[in-house]
């Protein structure tokens, strides 16, 4: 979910809604915002997306929103379904009380049996609106609106961010964060808070980043931060380095055509600095050189596209560095007792670096010693602060909810910690090292020249706009690309989609084949890797010969491949490992155009939020 909260100068609601535009990749399932005036709260929510809010909006009038303090919310449900009476705000009894709120209370039930006992009547099936009344009930008492919302944050379990605004307060808002993101906005005369600094960015770029059980209360001149106690504690400054134009469209249709534009200056900014004096250097390290040595396992850890850049990353961390690599996806590592200690590498991949799983993936991995690197697009989030290590993946703010740049620039990240631990190591001499990273630098002019021929793919993808079910192929680093080529068909395109290792298809998959049925295939370099160029090319001819119409994406110059391929799309000459990082684009533009054929909302898919911060 998304949260804006602002106290200031100017009309709240004008900057709540411009603020909950820019995050509603958290989640749209409905839209709602509490401005105080006069005395009194305007509520006002709405399920579906922002838009629908802003027309119901509109048909009541404005005018009752005039306060210059509110906050809004943009859901992606959890509890209870996506309807008006589940939206926030939610809130008291006499509608004094508002709270927006990100995360799930896990005791929930227990309290909400309390406040029932109570003589408390609920009018929505969240776990939120059981905050609202407790808060209420404590301001009732102390008529302080900070100590209220710390009493209530002491009480809560789980992950969540809270943010209250109370009638007869219209000069702050407190929020209290554990686990899930918040961040403050620091204007002059004005103070926002937010789940991400896009909210407020068009309006200042210095912000404080709250840390794990604070509270913050926020009023026109100034900010406070306590702990859940009320004693004063520290949060952390910073300047947002990038500004509004990278969270805007810029003249395209969608962020994510927009965002597959950026690719090769995503890649070309990750690698940016981490090459010097002969060494790869991360960002932050606070695991020594020894302990880098001694690693003597490595998991990856993560979820989405970022689980399909740790599968690419297994091929060259294994080859580079003799160390056995496991990719698993979060959700399931922390729940099967992985044998893990202080010689275990644990890699969390998150774009986010909120996701719950992940983050709790990390979390059981130092309770068991191992030493956690966090691969992440964001920063200073929750995953690269609770880790020993940290590289970031400068891929800038990534709106479209499907994945693309930042998963690229995943790919160059994780590469980039295989050559780091390669280098400690010592199973890669620094002239290697120095070779490997010359390679990768290499990369963006060849995404650059993917992206100048992807007309292409964009015509094909609207041939197909009708298929039933499309299949994706690969072997070895072209196996994690089928992956990903078919998740992102899945989201955006809601067609039926898979990917398979090409050897595996005769075991089963094989069956699904029919007339017509496409089937892209990943060609590995016939002299980068000759003997499985020659394998998977009867694994085309066993698919043909059962009427697959054969999409092959092979490298140019690659006459032996032309006889299989119905459709052939030439890619740029790369090595063998790099390969992933050309051959992804074309099937990124693929399911974005057959999206668009379809009718569909490329940014924004049906169900899906890019930033899941619930188990
Ligand atoms: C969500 C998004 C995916 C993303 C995954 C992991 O499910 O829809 O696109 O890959 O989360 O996100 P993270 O921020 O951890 O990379």
């Amino acid at each position: 979910c998304g949260i804006v909260g602002y106290v200031g100068h100017r009309p709240a609601l004008d900057v709540v809604i411009g603020g909950l535009r820019r995050l509603e990749y958290r989640g749209y399932d409905s839209a709602g915002v509490a401005i105080a005036n006069g005395g009194r709260l305007a509520v006002e929510r709405k399920a579906g997306r922002l838009a629908n809010l802003e027309a119901q909006l509109d048909m009541v009038g404005r005018d009752e929103f005039a306060g210059t303090s509110g906050m809004g919310h943009t859901r992606w449900a959890t509890h209870g379904p996506p309807v008006d009476r589940n939206s926030h705000p939610h809130r008291d009894g006499t509608g004094q009380l508002a709270v927006v709120h990100n995360g799930i209370i896990e005791n929930f039930a227990a309290l909400r049996g309390e406040l029932e006992a109570a003589g408390v009547e609920m009018s929505s099936d969240t776990d939120t609106e059981t905050a609202a009344h407790l808060i209420a009930r404590e301001y009732a008492e102390s008529g302080d609106l900070p100590a209220s919302v710390r009493a209530v944050a002491r009480r809560l379990e789980g992950a969540f961010t809270l943010v209250a605004t109370h009638a007869a307060e219209p000069d702050v808002i407190v929020a209290a964060r554990r686990s899930s993101p918040l961040v403050v906005g620091v204007g002059s005369g004005e103070h926002f808070v937010a789940s991400d600094v896009a909210a407020f960015i068009e309006h200042t770029r210095e912000a404080v980043e709250l840390g794990q059980d604070q509270v913050v209360c926020i009023a026109r001149d100034g900010y406070q931060v306590t702990d859940f106690h009320g004693e004063p504690a520290e949060a952390k400054p910073f300047t947002v380095n990038w500004d509004l134009s990278a969270a805007e469209k810029g003249g395209h249709e969608y962020f994510m055509l927009k965002e597959i534009e950026e690719q090769p200056d995503a890649l070309a900014n990750t690698l940016r600095g981490h090459f010097a004096d002969g060494r790869v250097l991360l960002d932050e390290q606070r695991i020594s050189e020894q302990d880098l040595r001694d690693v003597d396992k490595v998991f990856v850890v993560a979820c989405g596209s970022a689980y399909h850049s740790g599968l690419v990353a297994k091929y060259a961390i294994e080859h580079w560095c003799r160390l056995p690599v496991e990719v698993e996806l979060a959700s399931e590592f922390r729940y099967r007792d992985p044998v893990l200690d202080r010689d275990t590498l644990v890699v969390a991949v998150s774009q986010s670096g909120e996701t719950a799983d992940t983050l709790e993936a990390i979390r059981h991995a130092r309770a068991q010693k191992a030493r956690v690197l966090a691969v992440c697009n964001t920063n200073g989030a929750q995953i690269p602060r609770e880790s020993d290590a940290v590289l970031y993946t400068h891929a800038g703010p990534e709106i479209g909810v499907a994945s693309t740049k930042a998963f690229l620039a995943q790919i160059a990240a994780n590469y980039l910690v295989g050559l780091a631990l390669a280098q400690a190591r010592g199973t890669k001499y620094p002239d290697e090292v120095a070779r490997e990273f010359e390679e990768l630098e290499a990369i963006p002019d060849a995404v650059r020249r993917v992206l100048s021929t992807v007309a292409q793919m964009r015509a094909l993808a609207r041939q197909l706009a009708d298929a039933k079910a499309v299949l994706f192929l690969g072997r070895h680093v072209g196996y994690p690309v089928a992956l990903e080529g078919a998740l992102k068909l899945k989201e955006l395109a809601y067609m039926h989609a898979e990917g398979f290792a090409a050897g595996e298809l005769k075991h089963g998959p094989i069956a699904l084949i029919e007339e017509g049925l496409p089937v892209v295939v990943v060609m590995p370099s016939p002299k980068g890797r000759a003997v499985l160029h020659a394998k998977l090319l009867s694994n085309i001819s066993e698919i043909q010969a059962r009427g697959a119409r054969t999409i092959v994406l092979a490298e140019e110059g690659d006459e032996t491949v032309r006889p299989f391929a119905d459709d052939l799309i030439e890619l740029p000459t790369v090595s063998t490992l790099l390969q992933p990082l050309v051959a992804t684009v074309p099937l990124q533009v693929f399911s974005a155009e057959i999206a668009r054929s379809r009718g569909y909302d490329v940014d924004k898919p049906r169900n899906l939020a890019k930033s899941v911060t619930v188990e």
